[in-house]
């Protein structure tokens, strides 16, 4: 009776912190296209999507977006988003073409076009050095990661590239997703190089993989610009409390920790879980001190793709004291099967692995859903399922950073359709539609939702 009125604007946006940084991103192999062009070698992706009966669709990047003749097309696209920053992958095999060796300076001028023109637009560079397009001359000579020549080529192939594009790009990742390509590519033979590696071989592939980061990083600090900054983008197993109780909470933090000990953890701690290394008897990597060193060095920042969760319960009769759900056929997924819905993951994720690893500067480096987009009769694409998802997931983002975790940027997957690895064009993640005959571009109502986030820093109006 008679008591004011709360003083809380029920109505007011959630806004996000002032310095926000605001993105999108694709991948090299995904959208460029033209891959006998200017000198580019091989990689373990050509290799694999030519062989008969791995992409969904039978069809390969060889075109794909034509993005390398396009890219100031593409460039401007990104513009029109209003974000501020583009987060792309450049090819390895465009730079040395052999895995080593003599560069191909044509390969590298391609990037400078790209830097230059995204500089001139105002869209700050964020380059991933690896996003999975190995060359293919280093599988061959060296069985690629099974091989820690691969992770001294990738240093090199890294130092090489910080010295000459750092006086622009400020920002590097290193290696894209390790955990997806090693286990797909390395342990269940369905992405390149298609390999079925015994679980002591896996481990000791994703050991050279974790020690490629390390030699990366410290080439890139030898090499780059001072001030220039780098980190990983790891698709963190991420682990969701099925409710937050505070004991729920602790279940999923111990299990994020266990779960990412064999590539963040040991890049994050320097050191293997006793956990992991338990775990994994006598599959167990083999490595020395001084590697474990270079593993850990400090990063600049930490990139998380974060797309589905996985639900966790504590369980404090048993060990480890957590239990993984399985999800009921009836759980929701988007477009692709294995993107169940979870808008709480892109929450606790960042907030568990700031607390786990006492982070300072996250970066949600992917984040994003395919969804069935048709162009209706106007010539428009309603991608509302899309804009939903985006819609969830943002909500709980600004959570986390309201609340104080350390979530600096978000780069939206992804700019455009593009060839979608195994499933080929099938899928479409973009927030632009492209028609692969025509190489048509068109923005979809997400396009112009993710736009109204960006300009105003917040979500909810
Ligand atoms: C991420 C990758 O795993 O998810 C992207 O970094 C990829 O390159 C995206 O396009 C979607 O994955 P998928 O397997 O559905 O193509």
């Amino acid at each position: 009776q008679g008591e004011p009125a709360p003083a809380v604007d029920r109505h007011a946006p959630a806004s996000f912190p002032k310095d926000f940084l605001w993105g999108t991103a694709t991948s090299a192999y995904q959208i460029e296209g033209a891959v006998n062009e200017d000198g580019r070698g091989r990689s373990i992706w050509d290799t694999f999507a030519h062989t008969p009966g791995t992409i969904a669709d039978h069809t390969t990047a060889d075109r794909a977006n034509d993005h390398y003749h396009r890219y100031k097309e593409d460039v401007g696209l990104i513009k029109a988003l209003g974000v501020k920053a583009y987060r792309f992958s450049i090819a390895w095999p465009r730079i040395f073409p052999d895995g080593t060796g003599a560069p191909n300076p044509k390969g590298l001028d391609f990037y400078n076009r790209l830097i230059d023109e995204l500089l001139a637009k105002g869209i700050e560079p964020y380059a991933t050095l690896y996003h999975w397009d190995l060359p293919q001359a280093l599988e061959d000579r060296v069985g690629g990661w099974r091989s820690s020549d691969t992770s001294k080529a990738f240093a090199d192939y890294a130092g090489y590239v910080a010295e000459r594009v750092s006086d622009r790009v400020k920002n590097i990742f290193t290696l894209n997703e390790a955990g997806r390509f090693l286990n797909f590519g390395y342990g269940w033979g369905i992405d390149a190089p298609g390999l079925k590696l015994p679980t002591g071989e896996l481990n000791q592939a994703r050991h050279h993989v974790a020690l490629g980061h390390g030699l990366a990083v410290q080439a890139i600090r030898a090499h780059a610009r001072p001030g220039t900054k780098v980190g990983p983008a790891e698709n963190i197993a991420a682990c969701v409390p099925v409710f937050d109780t505070p004991e729920n909470v602790r279940a999923a933090e111990m299990a994020t920790r266990e779960l990412n000990a064999g590539l963040l953890g040991v890049m994050l701690e320097g050191k293997y879980a006793d956990g992991f290394l338990a775990y994994s008897g006598k599959d167990a990597p083999k490595f020395t001190p001084e590697e474990l060193k270079i593993i850990g060095a400090k990063n600049d920042f930490v990139g998380l793709n974060i797309y589905a969760p996985q639900f966790y319960i504590a369980a404090s009769d048993q060990k480890p004291g957590w239990k993984v759900l399985p999800f009921p056929a009836s759980f929701p997924h988007m477009n692709s099967e294995w993107l169940r819905v979870g808008p709480e993951v892109i929450y606790w994720a960042p907030r568990l692995a700031a607390k786990i690893w006492n982070l300072d500067t996250i970066y949600i480096s992917e984040n994003g859903t395919s969804s069935e987009d048709k162009i209706a009769a106007d010539g428009q694409v309603y991608d509302l399922d899309r804009i939903m998802f985006l819609r969830n997931y943002l909500r709980q983002l600004q959570r986390a950073t309201a609340e104080g975790v350390p979530v600096r940027g978000y780069f939206l997957w992804s700019l455009m359709d593009n060839f979608e690895w195994i499933f080929g064009f099938e899928k479409r993640f973009g927030l632009y539609h492209v028609d692969f005959e025509t190489q048509k571009r068109t923005a979809k109502l997400s396009a112009a939702f993710y736009r109204e986030v960006v300009v105003r820093n917040a979500i909810g109006a």
